[in-house]
């Protein structure tokens, strides 16, 4: 078995402290094992003897350091702190595990750790699942009660993005994973600065990393933003992508998606959270951002509605409505309260779309952004666009060179509740499967990129021959 990868077939058995776990099936692609894949590593569903579901993670060649064991025992302190179910692990050096390192040297400074039962957030809001407005409150009180529960010990998690957050619907418990860089108190520092995650991310974390204390205000309070806002229909509807807003434009005062979710928060919920999210917007460093305690204080005053549970009323057809009038779903506040800002001028979205790429307000019809060219039009100009381009003589089209067959899609099992996201299933041992989506699932890419390679190209070809008659007139 390499040292860098591990490959693994659905139902093989691994052994571990003697006992027999085995690799689980992904619940919606029959004979795939079921396999996540972060930025840094892998994650395989195992499940025990008991049948108990156990998460096994491996990590790239670059990230494999002894000091994850010392993360490891300083984690086991905080396992019983809400949301740190994962800090209860095992990791694997050839001290303690040399025979199952010598079976998969893919496991040193890998680890063992209860499976987290739901999905992720970002699972969640790149299947634009719709919440209830409850649902919205109960996940937001239970995210902040985790982060604010960490500010208290002086830690920090300092990734926090959708993929590092794990949800449960049933119950609205929130849990972390990849808990690994975490900041705290005798900490070793991580491998690279955690820098923050595109729709997360502040200019200071992108400048100069958030390895430090306040390194998950910022980004938790976009995470809550989310919660809170999930619940309307127009702010899923004009969801960037994996992400509520576009890496391009955090923190832009201008940006048409900030001035929604500021609006959605000030009109469902109260003065007191739109005020948090915009102070944590507009603020120039992460210690600018409101504190943990205080998002906590500010959320508990929101009493989820008693009885029903139904989701904010999606808006009419032509769904630009201005949000207006107070539908108020919490209680009254009990926290001492925050300085009214002058609320941001209503934003109407008649007959706009916003750039999933950069947030840019574009007219209906148009099918590129106008500001950064990236696609914006229908589901319908998209397949006419590749048809054109496929009737296009092949010297004319740029494509990289094809040296393997593609896989053959894999059938996706939609008769259960987990959500598939492409990108993250895979096995790196075969390479990533693709999966079969829905036409209207498929993801856009930037198209004008093409164009303007070809045009760089003609540029340095001209000038490249320029130089050279001036040289030869010599
Ligand atoms: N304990 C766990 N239980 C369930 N799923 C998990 C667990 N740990 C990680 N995952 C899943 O695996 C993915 C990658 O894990 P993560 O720890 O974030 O890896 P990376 O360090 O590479 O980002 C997560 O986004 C999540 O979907
Ligand atoms: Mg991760």
């Amino acid at each position: 078995m390499s040292r860098a990868q591990i490959k693994v077939e659905a139902n093989e058995r691994i052994t571990i402290e003697g006992k027999s776990y085995r690799v689980t099936e992904h619940p919606a692609l029959p004979g795939i094992p079921y396999l996540q894949r972060g930025a840094r590593g892998f994650v395989i569903q195992l499940a025990a003897p008991d049948n108990e579901r156990m998460a096994l993670k491996y990590f790239k060649l670059k990230y494999r350091v002894p000091e994850l064991v010392t993360v490891a025992t300083m984690l086991h302190k905080y396992a019983d702190l809400p949301g740190m179910k994962a800090a209860r692990r095992t990791v694997f050096t050839n001290a303690t595990h040399a025979p199952l390192i010598a079976q998969y040297p893919a496991l040193e400074y890998g680890m063992l750790m209860p499976w987290l039962p739901g999905m992720t957030w970002y699972d969640l809001i790149t299947s634009k699942a719709p919440i209830s407005s409850n649902e919205s409150i109960r996940l937001a009180q239970s995210l902040s009660g985790v982060l604010a529960a960490m500010e208290a010990q002086g830690l920090a998690h300092t990734d926090i993005a959708g993929a590092n957050v794990m949800v449960d619907r049933r119950n609205s418990d929130v849990q972390l994973v990849d808990i690994e860089e975490i900041y705290g108190p005798d900490q070793p520092p991580p491998v690279e600065a955690p820098a923050g995650q595109d729709g997360y991310q502040h200019k200071q974390g992108r400048e100069r990393g958030q390895w430090n204390a306040n390194g998950d205000r910022f980004a938790a309070a976009m995470l809550l933003a989310e919660m809170l806002g999930w619940s309307d229909a127009r702010l899923r509807q004009n969801s960037a992508d994996e992400h509520f807003f576009a890496s391009a434009e955090m923190q832009d005062p201008a940006s048409a998606r900030f001035r929604l979710m500021s609006q959605a928060l000030r009109d469902h919920y109260s003065d007191d959270i739109a005020s948090l999210f915009e102070q944590a917007w507009n603020s120039p460093t992460l210690a600018d951002s409101p504190a943990l305690a205080t998002w906590k204080d500010a959320l508990a005053a929101l009493q989820p509605t008693a009885g029903v549970d139904t989701s904010v009323a999606v808006p009419s057809a032509g769904s630009g409505a201005v949000i207006s009038g107070r539908r108020s779903i919490g209680g009254t506040s009990n926290t001492a309260p925050v300085p009214m800002q002058t609320p941001l001028p209503q934003l109407t979205l008649d007959g706009v779309k916003l750039c999933r790429n950069c947030g840019a307000e574009n007219p209906a019809s148009y099918t590129f952004c106008k500001r950064c060219g990236f696609f914006v039009g229908t589901v319908a100009q998209r397949n006419q666009l590749n048809a054109t381009r496929a009737k296009q003589p092949a010297a004319s089209q740029i494509s990289a060179p094809i040296t393997t067959a593609p896989a053959a899609p894999v059938v996706v099992k939609r008769d259960n509740d987990a959500i598939i996201v492409a990108k993250r299933v895979g096995d790196p041992g075969k390479g990533m499967q693709r999966v079969a989506t829905q036409p209207d699932e498929k993801p856009e890419e930037t198209q004008p990129v093409e164009g303007s390679w070809v045009i760089a190209g003609v540029i340095i070809f001209m000038m490249l021959a320029a130089l050279l008659l001036v040289l030869l007139a010599h």
